[in-house]
């Protein structure tokens, strides 16, 4: 049995996440640790959401309301989301709680104490009528490329160029309109990244088994070499810096949010005293620490995040494992929060419940490259993949067995032939299954999952029980009910093995079979299948006679008249209502 520490990179608090967020961090994170909890193995799975930073400010200003409620309400959203989605947390946290804040407070005095840090003057665009300085993304003026007169200091969305303050034509405060900006001296406290590349360096490099995606992004930065980076900020919402001279500053975002992942464990820790956090945290040698993120997190949890680590000196446990994705793009554009282009986390449970989602999000995950969500594709890929499959299979089985043989699991007959040889595939099946699991190759996994399930349709029309229910002969009537009993234990072993990528639909199953499993599913489940063996006592598992329930369809068809409706309302630019 192992320890393991998973993190999904902690969403920023400013609004509903779309689906690509979703499928880039915390929906993978999700199936692995429910495959590791099924498979007996300590997990713990700790999100939060990342309260600090000018996302908050602006999404508060647009909300019309103050800093520190606005992430109140959207952590509540975001908490009751995550819920709905089944992601399975042991804590979803907040990176502006006490708990990270004292942290944040432990990691700088420990960085300071090293020597890491440098404080250094710097430019900034500086509003009078504000009274304040105005970060990148607070000034707003016209594109300096392509003439857009609504681009932001850091980037231009029309154009998606990457922009500075100063290059802005006609510059004015996203705040207050103002024009009256001037570039004004400032002081900003640096964390010396040069000083630890060599470090950093060796560290990604004795990661042989991470994915290229991830370790080529490290490579890229650490080539270009690594300068020393500004680690405070001229706002008033964050978490105040120690230091003279720091007066009204904040800490970075980036500096607390990654130090989040500990203090949403404080937190887990803190709300029940049998809970130890530093085993996990510190000088953990017993723990696996895996990480999920989208491409653009991997500089900071490849460079930055372990540099502080390392620049504290101190054994905070560094990741094992950093599993990135690239883009989910939908409708072959980019899902867009500013624009409200794509599907997002609350829409998509309006049309459909969550287990259609999880099972095309992670069947189609951009795990190597980039991949396009079309409605089309969506709906072909639910109905073929789940209500073709093991919604099928399912309702198929149970109403034939009932018809023929009551609402219990018939007894009779005699395993043969064609039993040993479906064991034997899915003995095969299921170890590639377990092996994509366990590398984290999580679409692969979906891919044979859909096998496995598969084999069972084909395992029904090879024996064709409809047809020797009827027979008046006892001994083919017996093979009917064996090959119906043994249906019914694929069900519930294609349930448990779904577990992972469809939890509410699997509950679903297993509890209309009246197994046991349902309730232990998340525990103590010594009965995961590996081996061959496990496979010859899951296909004998349900005792005949067992009662079973039908459970109404799983996956009702999503028809094209739905999709072209959804289609319609969920075009590009904002929601057509
Ligand atoms: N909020 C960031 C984003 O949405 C991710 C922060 S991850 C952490 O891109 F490491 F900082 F926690
Ligand atoms: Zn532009």
């Amino acid at each position: 049995m192992k320890r393991v520490l998973i993190t999904s990179a902690i969403p920023s608090v400013n609004g509903v996440k779309h689906l690509g967020n979703l499928v880039g961090s915390m929906l993978p994170a999700d199936v692995y640790a429910r495959y590791l909890r099924n498979r007996g193995h300590e997990v713990l799975y700790i999100c939060a959401t990342d309260d600090h930073g000018t996302p908050a400010e602006l999404g508060a200003i647009d909300a019309g309301m103050d800093v520190a409620t606005y992430c109140d309400e959207q952590w509540r959203i975001q908490s009751d989301l995550a819920q709905r989605w089944a992601l399975s947390f042991d804590h979803f946290g907040r990176s502006s709680s006490p708990q990270n804040e004292a942290l944040t407070i432990r990691f700088y005095d420990a960085i300071n104490e090293h020597g890491l840090f440098a404080d250094r003057v710097t430019k900034q665009m500086y509003s009078a009528t504000d009274g304040r300085f105005l970060p990148d993304r607070y000034v707003i003026g016209t594109c300096p490329h392509c003439a857009f007169d609504r681009a932001r200091g850091d980037q231009c969305e029309n154009c998606t160029r990457v922009l500075d303050p100063a290059l802005l034509v006609d510059p004015r405060s996203a705040i207050s309109g103002a024009t009256d900006l001037e570039m004004r001296d400032t002081q900003h406290l640096h964390l010396q990244l040069d000083k630890l590349a060599d470090r950093l360096r060796v560290w990604i490099q004795s990661q042989k088994d991470w994915p290229l995606l991830t370790t080529s992004i490290a490579l890229k930065w650490l080539n270009e070499g690594l300068r020393e980076r500004a680690i405070t900020r001229d706002l008033k919402w964050g978490f105040a810096v120690p230091r003279e001279g720091y007066e009204g500053k904040v800490f970075y975002v980036w500096f607390d949010a990654p130090i989040g992942y500990i203090g949403a464990t404080v937190e887990w820790a803190d709300a029940d005293p049998s809970r130890n956090w530093r085993s996990w945290w510190y000088d953990s040698k017993d723990v696996t620490y895996v990480q999920f993120m989208g491409k653009d997190n991997v500089p900071f949890h490849t460079i930055m995040w372990p540099g502080m680590i390392m620049g504290t000196g101190e054994p905070w446990k560094q990741a094992d494992y950093i599993k990135s994705y690239s883009w989910l793009t939908y409708e072959g554009g980019k899902f867009s929060t500013s624009q409200g282009r794509g599907i997002f986390m609350n829409d998509a449970l309006d049309l459909l419940p969550a287990d259609y989602w999880r099972w095309y999000l992670m069947s189609n995950a951009p795990e190597s490259d980039d991949s396009d969500f079309t409605w089309e594709a969506f709906a072909t890929d639910v109905n073929k993949g789940l209500g073709g499959t093991i919604g099928n299979f399912v309702n198929r089985t149970l109403k034939l067995s009932e018809a023929n043989f009551g609402a219990a699991v018939p007894a009779g007959g005699v395993p043969g032939m064609i039993e040993e040889e479906l064991a034997a595939e899915l003995a095969q099946r299921i170890a590639t299954y377990n092996m994509h699991c366990d590398n984290i190759e999580l679409r692969k996994a979906a891919g044979e999952l859909y096998l496995i399930w598969s084999a069972g349709n084909v395992y029904l029309t090879k024996r064709e029980p409809w047809k020797s229910a009827k027979s008046e002969d006892p001994t083919v009537r017996a093979e009917a009910a064996m090959a119906l009993r043994t249906a019914i234990n694929l069900i519930r072993l294609f349930a448990i093995l779904a577990e992972p990528f469809i939890p509410a639909s699997s509950q679903t199953i297993l509890a209309a079979l009246g197994a046991s499993e349902a309730r232990h599913l998340d525990s103590e489940c010594q009965w995961w299948p590996a081996e061959r063996t496990d496979v010859d006592a899951a296909l004998a598992a349900a005792p005949p006679g067992q009662a079973f329930e039908i459970p109404p369809v799983l996956f009702p068809r999503v028809e094209p008249e739905q999709v072209a409706a959804w289609k319609a309302h969920h075009r590009g630019g904002t929601v057509a209502t």
